[in-house]
């Protein structure tokens, strides 16, 4: 198994005291307990140490000297100061918030040191003529120790090897139900006894509740919050879909107004009802060239914060799943200007915190709530999710009611533990494997244009007008390629790329590929790929015509609350007359429930909301498309496809929205 290596950088301007002090340290880190590979290393000047901590990604922590001097005339003993230890604290924890740092002072200036020093992120203080290298080395390996803890999966395997006989649930009793069966022993030896073992339940004690936790399931979070920047985590076993939900009923009443992107994943649009929360939809740009859909525009958004002073939540995705990334900072104060509350879809962008070229994050740009699927982009079990919180107005009894309306009362407890792992990795490694992924993507963005045949869509390709001095970066981890010149449509690209390349890819439209990149992706799965894209470019074909669909129409008109209209009994009308053509009874009805067209994930109708000509339009050419589209929503009534819409009675006992 490989060893950790931990390097903690000491910044001392005066060589001879560096030398004895880096001495001093790794002669302590020698002789003492070292399990996680502490050594010592030194610079003399701010500069180096910025270059350092950006160059080694093993670097865990860093002891600041409190006042770094240059020397400026060697001969007179003149010198001038580089950097105040508080400027250099601030510019690494901007850098890389995940490093203890620790100050070196001298006793006479410690109360000046300090106090300047409060309120940033300083884990503490030694005393420079002390000189006690061993008391320092167990401070730092104690705090090291601590990031790197995983208090559930620790306590979860503690329990696993304790051994203990289950006269409680799951039902197969750490796999004994399965192990000795002819029938299913097989599922047992595929997926391994610690599978079984781990799989316990809330009748232990000891392994906490994630209901009501207060013992390691509450230290993990805790941990995490720290790790995230946040005031609170919550960690969830039910994906971003379960968050997302939660936080709707935390925050919104029945009938409160919501400010939403209407290209938010579609548990948004299942929360609105939930919540029964009164939503104001809004347009996402759209690149109508390679059918992408971006963020909002950013004067949307401003003109509906002072439209509608009077919402209570605006909710936004952040990357979007093609990697946009908005300039939150200024639209998230807009919003709390006129005391409304963000939350941050970060289900694609839960790495973000550290690397610097991924920041700022939603927390760190004002959120009040970001909810990330661990799961999708970092080392987490598909499911596990987390939800952080810097709400200053907080409601954490409600919060904790919802949450638990949403929660399983088995949860999974290997999910947690790898919510756990995941935290502890992104913490210690995060940094430098991110430094690697954003390296292959860099490469892979060169080797595929190399190909003369597919190319790399960068941000001015993929940005559509309407957001084009929205000031939007594109996440380097999320590559789309156009392969409309490769003689294949989309569809038989993935499949050729599947069967004969065994590479399954993220996601598409009619003219691109989106491979995700995580801190998974390995050199050898680049250099396959690229091998696979310059053979199928080497084959050249003449390019293919490829089908577009169409655009999703703007938003109509919501006239009544998406709760009630869901739960209106209604009625199915036919998509298609008796002749095969679009249905002109539709025109003015309102629908029922949420019709969404997969891909692109955009509900087309929402409950509540008034049918058009344009709708049925455009819902008829997806049922008609050579490209296979599910339409979720759609009823079939035999083989025919309806809506379901409100009985124009139905419609009269409803209250009308007021615009
Ligand atoms: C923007 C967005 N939010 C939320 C989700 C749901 O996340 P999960 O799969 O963790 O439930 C997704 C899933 O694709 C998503 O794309």
């Amino acid at each position: 198994m490989k060893k950790p290596v931990s390097r903690i950088l000491v910044i001392n301007d005066e060589k001879l005291v560096l030398k004895e002090l880096i001495k001093g340290l790794n002669a302590a880190a020698k002789s003492l307990e070292n399990p996680l590979g502490i050594s010592f290393i030194g610079v003399t000047t701010a500069h180096e140490s910025l270059q350092a901590i950006e160059a080694d990604g093993d670097i865990q922590a860093v002891v600041v000297d409190d006042t770094l001097y240059t020397l400026k005339n060697a001969e007179k003993g003149s010198r001038s100061l580089q950097m105040t230890a508080l400027e250099l604290v601030q510019k690494i924890n901007r850098f890389r918030p995940e490093l203890n740092i620790y100050i070196l002072i001298a006793q006479e200036q410690e109360d000046e040191v300090v106090d300047a020093l409060f309120s940033e992120t300083v884990d503490g203080y030694f005393y420079r003529e002390e000189r006690d290298y061993r008391g320092m080395y167990r401070i730092l390996n104690a705090q090291l120790q601590e990031k790197a803890r995983t208090p559930f999966y620790d306590q979860l395997k503690n329990y696993v090897l304790m051994a203990k006989d289950a006269w409680h649930t799951p039902g197969h009793s750490s796999g004994d139900s399965l192990r000795d069966s002819p029938w299913t022993n097989d599922f047992y030896e595929f997926f391994g006894e610690h599978i079984f073992r781990a799989d316990l339940s809330v009748s232990v004690p000891m392994l906490d509740s994630l209901m009501e936790p207060t013992g390691v399931i509450a230290e993990a979070q805790k941990i995490a919050a720290k790790a995230f920047g946040a005031r609170r985590t919550f960690f969830a076993t039910n994906g971003t879909s379960t968050a997302n939900k939660v936080i709707f009923q935390t925050l919104l009443a029945p009938g409160e107004k919501l400010l939403l992107d209407r290209n938010c994943h579609k548990s948004v649009h299942h929360g609105v009802v939930l919540s029964g929360a009164h939503p104001i939809y809004l347009d996402s740009s759209v690149n109508k060239k390679f059918s992408v859909y971006g963020p909002v525009p950013k004067q949307t958004l401003l003109n509906a914060i002072e439209k509608h002073p009077d919402a209570r939540v605006l909710i936004l995705t952040n990357c979007t799943y093609d990697g946009l990334r908005y300039d939150l900072s200024p639209i998230i104060q807009a919003a709390h200007a006129k005391g409304i509350k963000v939350i941050i879809d970060e289900a694609w962008y839960g790495f973000a915190r550290f690397h610097p070229a991924f920041r700022p994050t939603a927390l760190e740009a004002g959120a009040d709530y970001a909810t990330q699927s661990t799961h999708k982009v970092l080392s987490a079990f598909s499911q596990s999710s987390m939800i952080h919180v810097n709400d200053p107005d907080f409601n954490e009894h409600l919060f904790r009611e919802n949450f638990n309306m949403h929660t399983s009362t088995s949860p999974q407890y290997s999910m947690i533990a790898s919510l756990d792992v995941a935290r502890k990795q992104a913490m210690l490694e995060g940094y430098k494997l991110l430094s690697r992924t954003l390296e292959l993507a860099k490469e892979v963005r060169m080797q595929i244009n190399s190909t003369g045949v597919f190319r790399v869509l960068e941000l001015p390709d993929l940005l559509p007008d309407e957001v084009k001095h929205d000031n939007i970066q594109l996440d380097p981890t999320k590559v789309t390629v156009d392969i409309s010149r490769c003689g294949y449509t989309v569809e038989e690209l993935i499949q050729e790329l599947f069967e004969r390349y065994n590479i399954q890819v993220e996601k598409s439209t009619f003219n691109t590929l989106t491979l995700l990149f995580t801190i998974g992706t390995t050199r050898s799965k680049v250099s396959r790929l690229y091998d696979a894209l310059m053979r199928i470019a080497r084959e050249g074909r003449a390019p293919r015509r490829l089908y577009q669909s169409p655009q999703i129409p703007y938003f109509t008109d919501l006239k009544y609350l998406p709760r009630d209209a869901f739960y209106c009994g209604g009625e199915l009308m036919p998509l298609l007359d008796e002749q095969e053509q679009e249905n002109t009874h539709l025109t003015g009805r309102v629908c029922a429930d949420q019709i969404t067209p997969y891909p692109p994930g955009i509900p087309v109708l929402v409950p509540g909301q008034t049918i058009t000509q344009d709708v049925i339009h455009y819902l008829v050419c997806m049922l008609r498309s050579q490209k296979r589209v599910e339409v979720h929503g759609i009823v079939y009534d035999g083989y025919l496809p309806c809506l379901r819409l409100l009985t124009l009675p139905e419609e009269k006992g409803l209250k009308k929205l007021v615009k």
